[in-house]
């Protein structure tokens, strides 16, 4: 089953009383337990894409299922707990919490969902070295690197599982070094467990390695090039 299916999704943000339209009829599938990349430019409504998604924002219009449920259909309750237990977010600009350490950023979605201490802490240690920071599991945001930072991110959006995770361009503040590193972290988290991975980046380093790329350009979703392609086909 589709992760993630939007039907004609519509979205207009009124600003100082004007309109500021960000998603105009969107359709789109994205496969499942694949790296699938929602690529366009500055402005062009990739952020607003990913917070519909992910149930941080809402529609206008349209239809948003994801993982299995109608989004539009749920309370603000039932939205959280999808989001608690079911998906993953990394942002652009880590939004760790400060005061916390790596280990009791990654662990704190678990509080939310009552894991027992034994197995939050099995858990934060498993994450911290499958993104190889174990040793810097008492060490504050402030006292990491942006690579490492980034890192905590991704263990902390794996910790309670999720079927998905929304990243919303995970490289965008990391060097070309960093951000390799990254991608393939993430590329080989998703090979273990299954995880469908959306992004949006306008990354090419990040694109290079999508399974499936969606080009998003003023709101819009361009035609996929393999249908472009079948269409040409098709006419020959
Ligand atoms: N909270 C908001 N209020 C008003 N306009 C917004 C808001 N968020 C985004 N926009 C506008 O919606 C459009 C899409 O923005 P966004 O989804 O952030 O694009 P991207 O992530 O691709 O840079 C832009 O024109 C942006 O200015
Ligand atoms: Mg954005």
């Amino acid at each position: 089953m589709s992760p993630v299916s939007l039907t004609r999704v519509q979205k207009t943000y009124r600003l100082d009383a004007v309109d500021v339209p960000a998603l105009r009829d969107i359709s789109l599938e994205i496969a499942p337990a694949r790296f699938s990349v929602i690529a366009g430019a500055s402005g062009s409504g990739k952020t607003t894409l990913l917070n519909i998604i992910g149930g941080l924002d809402r529609a206008d219009q349209g239809e948003v299922r994801v993982l299995g449920e109608r989004v539009e259909q749920l309370n603000d309750d039932q939205l959280t707990d999808l989001r608690a237990q079911r998906m993953g977010f990394v942002f652009q600009n880590f939004n760790l919490l400060p005061v916390f350490s790596a280990y009791e950023n990654v662990e704190y979605p678990m509080l939310r969902l009552g894991l027992a201490a034994a197995q939050r802490r099995a858990r934060v240690e498993e994450l911290l070295n499958a993104v190889g920071l174990s040793e810097f599991a008492q060490h504050r945001p402030g006292q990491l690197s942006g690579g490492q930072r980034q890192r905590v991110a991704i263990a902390r959006a794996l910790a309670n599982q999720p079927e998905l995770v929304l990243a919303d361009e995970p490289t965008a503040n990391l060097d070309s070094a960093t951000g390799a590193t990254i991608i393939a972290l993430m590329r080989r988290l998703q090979r273990e467990r299954g995880v469908s991975f959306v992004f949006s980046s306008h990354d090419q380093q990040l694109l290079a390695e999508a399974d499936e790329i969606f080009h998003i350009r003023d709101g819009r979703i361009a035609p996929p090039v393999s249908q472009a392609a079948s269409v040409a086909e098709a006419r020959a």
